[in-house]
């Protein structure tokens, strides 16, 4: 399976800075031999910018396209929403579903999660699905069974190893400069692949992200635990150098 290096732009960039970072990674990815063997890139900007960065993608064939999010609707009276067909017929092959900034400053519960996963599915495109707990969450004990929980009510129905990844990003983590230890992760991402199994038939095959401050210098042990397949990057996703250093360090 190879990795999933994803980049998760946010509100990020102005146009001409969003143009120069995709021609940048564009340019590191082909002087970086070898390294698409083992890595899928993927890039999520801002829907704003989806036209732009869409052509800049289709051209070289060399990066995945994506979106941060999606309306749970099909279409109608929904000022601000933007559906998953339209990203469909934008060119998206992927959506984020659930992420922690969505669920925190917008109160996305995870059945709002699993009808906007299910949207994406339905439109044949892959949901990354984000899972992961708080820092009270987390010192009162309630990690594993707050994720096992996101999971279990999250994941849509017809969900397989093509149309899903899983995203643990431990909220406590994301944009903090905190990252979960190596230990801590290894007995999440074990305990998501368990109940993937157990939930589905190729269970087996999907796809584990980590993300929250993933850096080039921790993503080398990070990425060499056995259950990770991928990242799902914030801040290091907006140079180029940041962003395919990780990759690099994924051996
Ligand atoms: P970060 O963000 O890498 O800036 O911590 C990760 C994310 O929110 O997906």
């Amino acid at each position: 399976m190879k990795m999933l290096i994803a980049g998760n732009w946010k509100m990020n960039c102005s146009l001409e800075d969003a143009k120069l970072l995709i021609a940048d990674i564009i340019n590191g990815i082909h002087v970086r031999e070898g390294l698409r063997d083992r890595c899928e890139f993927l890039v999520c900007p801002s829907f704003i910018y989806m036209p732009t960065i869409r052509h800049a993608v289709l051209n070289h064939n060399l990066l995945s396209f994506g979106a941060q999010d999606c309306s749970d609707q099909d279409n109608g009276a929904f000022t601000g929403d933007i559906s998953a067909t339209m990203l469909k017929e934008s060119g998206c092959q992927y959506v984020i579903v659930g992420h922690s900034e969505r669920r925190g400053y917008h109160a996305e519960s995870n059945a709002l999660v699993k009808a906007k996963a299910q949207k994406v599915v339905n439109n044949a495109m892959c949901a990354i699905i984000c899972v992961g707990e708080t820092e009270q969450q987390r010192s009162n004990g309630e990690a594993l069974a707050t994720v096992l929980k996101q999971l279990e009510e999250c994941v849509p129905e017809g969900a397989d190893s093509k149309n899903i990844v899983i995203a643990y990003e431990p909220v406590w983590a994301i944009g903090t400069g905190k990252v979960a230890t190596t230990a801590d992760i290894d007995e999440i991402h074990t305990a998501i692949r368990q109940k993937l199994k157990e939930m589905l038939a190729d269970g087996a095959n999907i796809r584990i992200l980590y993300g929250g401050s993933v850096k080039p210098d921790n993503a080398g042990d990070i990425l060499n635990i056995p259950d990770v397949n991928g990242a799902l990057i914030g801040g290091a996703s907006l140079q180029a150098q940041s962003f395919l250093g990780i990759a690099e360090a994924a051996q």
